[in-house]
This record gives structure tokens, C-alpha cells and sequence, in this order.
């Protein structure tokens, strides 16, 4: 898979050389590289934002530095993500969408986002996704293309050294996840629940169903009644 991020800075991304990404670099399973947005600027002060027609507070990103760069970069058969709190929900069905593409490029913005044009254009050459991480607002694009990249980087078919745990993990099955317990079996005077002792393994299976389906209930409910693939939220590319 390949990875491009755009972003004014670069340096926020370098987390991207260390663990997970890092390793799937090293192993030649990733293409992972990171392009200063500012290269594509051509003024002395190397201008990427103005003042937002309308008026109003803030600095939008004006377009043409994202458009020079697409040209440069060809996102022709990308998947363009752009993360903003507009956008589509990441879950972790949205990030096996995801890991499914052969190449993304991330379009970080700051201050008060990207002229919508820059969307509207990429979305006339390639698939574009409007992605947030949650009903809160972030100073940019960039803490969240790391988090939708280790989400998406781990799904990848050789990544994880242990298929199953995907499998078994949170929201991989719709719920949240059975309570995990390792040695020693008595600590600080509180015990492993006794079940996981008993080596049978059918009642350890039932009881860790139990314990997610009561977990889900009490933390989130909302997930027992969540539907899949809210596909309204896809900007199809133009044919
Ligand atoms: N950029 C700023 N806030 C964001 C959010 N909540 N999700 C994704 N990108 C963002």
C-alpha cells in the first residue's frame, strides 16, 4: 500500500517512522511518504492560507498549493482522505474500507480547513473521503491522518503477527471487547475470575461473549442497534 500525506507539518508526522507504520515500512509492505505542502507554493512568504470569503474568524487553506500537488503527486486511483470534523465517522468498518485501497493520500489542513473547492477538484479526479474522529475539534488534519493510518496499517493482509487477535478485538464482531487477564492469578488481593482457570475452553468462550455483550450494554448501547456502511458518506469519483 502506499501512503502520501500532505501537510505544512511534516515534522508532526515523523511518528509515522516508529511502530506499527514504521515496521510495515521496514518490511516493504508500506510506501509511506510525506510531502511539505509549502513546496508547492511560489511567494516569498510561502503563503498556504487567507482570509475566508464571507468573512468570519480564521484562515482558510487556499487551493492551488493542494492542486499543484495533486498534479505532481497523480492521485489518479487514490483514495484522497481528508480528515475533518465534517466528515464520515472513522469506525472499524470504515477502516477496513480503507485498508482495502492500494494507495491513500492525506490531506491534513489547518487553521479553519481547506477551501471546499480542493475537494470538489480531487473528487472530479479520484475517490474523496471527508473523515472525522469524533465530535471534537482538532488545531489540524494531521494527529488525525496518524490515527486513521494505524487503524487502516494494521488491517493489512501480513501486518499483524497474530490474525486472530483481529478477529477477537473491540468492534471487529460489532461489540466492545471481553476483559483480558494474564499472570499472576492473585494480585494486590484481587483474583482472575475463576472461569479462565478451569481450561475449559467452551465456557471461557461463552463467558467472554458474556462479559462483551454486558459490557457493550452498559458502555455502549448505541453499538447494539448500530447498522453498517453508512454509504451516503462516499464521494464517488467522477467517470
Ligand atoms: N480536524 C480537526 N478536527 C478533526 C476531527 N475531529 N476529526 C478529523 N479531523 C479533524
Amino acid at each position: 500500500m502506499r501512503l502520501d500525506y500532505l501537510t505544512i507539518f511534516p515534522d508532526y508526522l515523523a511518528p509515522l517512522e516508529l511502530s506499527l507504520p514504521g515496521r510495515a515500512v521496514a518490511s516493504g509492505l508500506l510506501d509511506l511518504q510525506v510531502h511539505d505542502l509549502r513546496r508547492w507554493t511560489h511567494d516569498r512568504h510561502r503563503t498556504v492560507d487567507d482570509t475566508p470569503y464571507g468573512g468570519g474568524a480564521g484562515m482558510v487553506m487556499r487551493p492551488e498549493p493542494w492542486g499543484e500537488a495533486f498534479d505532481d503527486l497523480g492521485i489518479e486511483g487514490a483514495t484522497v482522505v481528508v480528515p475533518t470534523p465534517s466528515g464520515r465517522p472513522l469506525t472499524q468498518a470504515l477502516a477496513r474500507e480503507l485498508a482495502a485501497r492500494e494507495r491513500l493520500v492525506f490531506c491534513c489542513g489547518r487553521y479553519e480547513g481547506i477551501d471546499q473547492r480542493v475537494v470538489e477538484h480531487a473528487a472530479s479526479r479520484t475517490e474523496v473521503l471527508e473523515v472525522s474522529l469524533g465530535d471534537y475539534v482538532l488545531n489540524g488534519g494531521e494527529a488525525a491522518a496518524l490515527v486513521v493510518t494505524e487503524a487502516v496499517v494494521r488491517l493489512l493482509p501480513g501486518f499483524m503477527g497474530n490474525a486472530a487477535s483481529l478477529v477477537e478485538e473491540s468492534h471487529e464482531a460489532g461489540l466492545l471487547e471481553y476483559p483480558g487477564y494474564t499472570k499472576p492469578a492473585t494480585w494486590r488481593g484481587l483474583e482472575v475470575p475463576p472461569v479462565l482457570l478451569s481450561g475449559d475452553h467452551g465456557r471461557i468462550a461463552a463467558w467472554r461473549h458474556e462479559q462483551a455483550l454486558t459490557r457493550t450494554a452498559e458502555r455502549r448501547p448505541d453499538l447494539l442497534h448500530a447498522s453498517a456502511a453508512p454509504g451516503e458518506w462516499a464521494i464517488e469519483p467522477a467517470t
